[in-house]
């Protein structure tokens, strides 16, 4: 049972106490992007030049981006929903198809297999790592799963050894959805390039944030053209058959509908956002590297604190990718019991606001995957193209439906400054500690 009198950390914010990050604390420790004038200048350039819709320096971007992940060939896009979509359509998902797809993430990882009439077969996901479960990858794969879209989710590597080995064993595609962990190592092989093919969000509030973009990236020659002919056209920045001056014919259809793209759909990226990557990018390693030390100083301080482990790989040559949505894994049961909503109050209290319970709700509860009828045919999307019925209740996913209560926000801290990440652990660490006295005064409406 844990301790109800105060410990080396004093009274909490939450009784009275001083709070552990002062009302004063250094608001650059967060900020994101940093923007320089660097930015500032690429930006203009283009906007001086009139070529927001050109394609000269989105090429760059993509060339830049596909040797710094080490993949064959990049593709920008307006956002990572359509580079998602994109990557779908060229892996075959379509009418009465299903991909297989985590229940916790966003909703552009799954949505677009709808969009596809295809249906999404949601997948458990591992409560330590919170990426899918292979396990469960197994049971719900079958002759009509095109892909298995792999989230790395808040920048953690997904376990992509034993994903491969029931993909290949039934000859499905996999899609990386790289949103959130751009960067990251899986046993020394960056993600994005692992999959065979990935797609990444880089919109503004990402760990690599462009203004509004995304990218797809692969070393399959034939993905990247389906994914050009699907939302580009006479663009491409390597030889394509959507690109007349260098063209390479492997397969008719794109060739016969060259000029307008078949997705009916427009992905090109502005190349006010182009500009900005290339910036970006040069400093991403850098400036990820110092987010690393942070992070992991952050959890060190917090090492054999009951009721919280770090959501970080412990694998060799593995790293997370810049800590997006930066999370820590809640045991109630180490702490009497308390429950997250009582932490997370406490250690708000304390002075960290982003110490809020939770993360994606589980997609497969959600109405839109059960009931939203998009193309009005009377019936649920995700059965009017001749899909199996796979739509899932509660009870289904009992590793996504509880998450809620085991997974809360921690700092995202962008510099390694130890004196004040010292102060957001120890407000995690007064939690902890005087769990007992938390235990003994309950939520109640509306006040402490
Ligand atoms: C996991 C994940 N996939 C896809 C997307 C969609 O990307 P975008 O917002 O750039 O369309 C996001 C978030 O924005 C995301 O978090």
């Amino acid at each position: 049972m844990p301790k109800t009198t105060t410990a080396s950390s004093g009274c909490l914010a939450l009784f009275g106490g001083t709070p552990a990050v002062p009302a004063t604390h250094n608001d650059a420790l967060f900020h994101w992007p940093i923007v320089t004038s660097e930015d500032e200048a690429a930006v203009i350039a283009v906007l001086r030049a009139g070529t927001t819709s050109g394609t000269d320096i989105t090429k760059l971007f993509e060339t830049e981006y596909a040797a710094w992940q080490g993949s064959k060939y990049a593709l920008a896009t307006c956002n990572g929903t359509a580079a998602l979509l994109a990557a779908m359509w060229a892996c075959g998902v379509g009418a009465g198809d299903e991909i297989i797809c985590p229940s916790i993430t966003y909703w552009a990882s799954a949505a677009p297999a709808l969009t596809l009439g295809a249906t999404v077969n949601f997948a458990d996901v591992d409560p330590e790592s919170l990426c899918i479960d292979p396990i469960d990858i197994q049971h719900r794969i079958g002759p009509r799963t095109k892909a298995i879209v792999v989230v790395n989710y808040a920048g953690h590597p997904a376990d992509y050894d034993r994903i491969f080995a029931i993909a290949r064993k039934h000859g499905v595609r996999v899609i990386e959805d790289n949103s959130h962990a751009h960067g990251a190592l899986y046993k020394g092989r960056m993600t994005g390039t692992i999959g065979d093919i990935a797609a990444a969000s880089l919109m503004g509030g990402k760990s690599l944030a462009i203004g509004e973009g995304g990218m797809i990236t692969t070393d399959d020659r034939h993905l990247y053209e389906r994914c050009v002919s699907f939302g580009h056209y006479e663009r491409t920045g390597v030889a394509s058959n959507f690109n007349p001056a260098d063209q390479v014919v492997t397969e008719e259809s794109l060739v016969r509908f060259r000029g307008l793209p078949l997705g009916a759909v427009k992905h090109r990226i502005n190349q006010t956002c182009s500009a900005m990557g290339r910036v970006q990018l040069a400093a991403y390693p850098r400036r990820i590297a110092e987010i690393q030390s942070a992070m992991n100083r952050f959890w060190s301080l917090l090492d054999g604190v009951p009721g919280l482990r770090p959501h970080r790989i412990d694998l060799n040559d593995s790293t997370m990718g810049g800590w997006y949505f930066a999370r820590g894994l809640y045991c109630p049961e180490e702490l009497g019991g308390l429950q997250i909503e009582r932490f997370c109050e406490a250690v708000v209290a304390e002075g960290v606001p982003m110490c809020t319970p939770g993360l994606n709700s589980a997609l497969h509860l959600h109405p839109f995957f059960h009931e939203a009828d998009i193309f009005g045919q009377g019936e649920p999307t995700a059965v009017a193209f001749g899909q199996r019925d796979v739509r899932q209740g509660s009870g289904s996913l009992p590793v996504s439906e509880t998450l809620a209560k085991r997974v809360l926000g921690v700092p995202w801290f962008k510099h390694d400054d130890e004196e004040a990440i010292t102060r957001y652990a120890l407000a995690y660490r007064k939690a902890a500690e005087h769990a007992g006295d938390l235990l003994l005064s309950p939520v109640q409406a509306g006040t402490p």
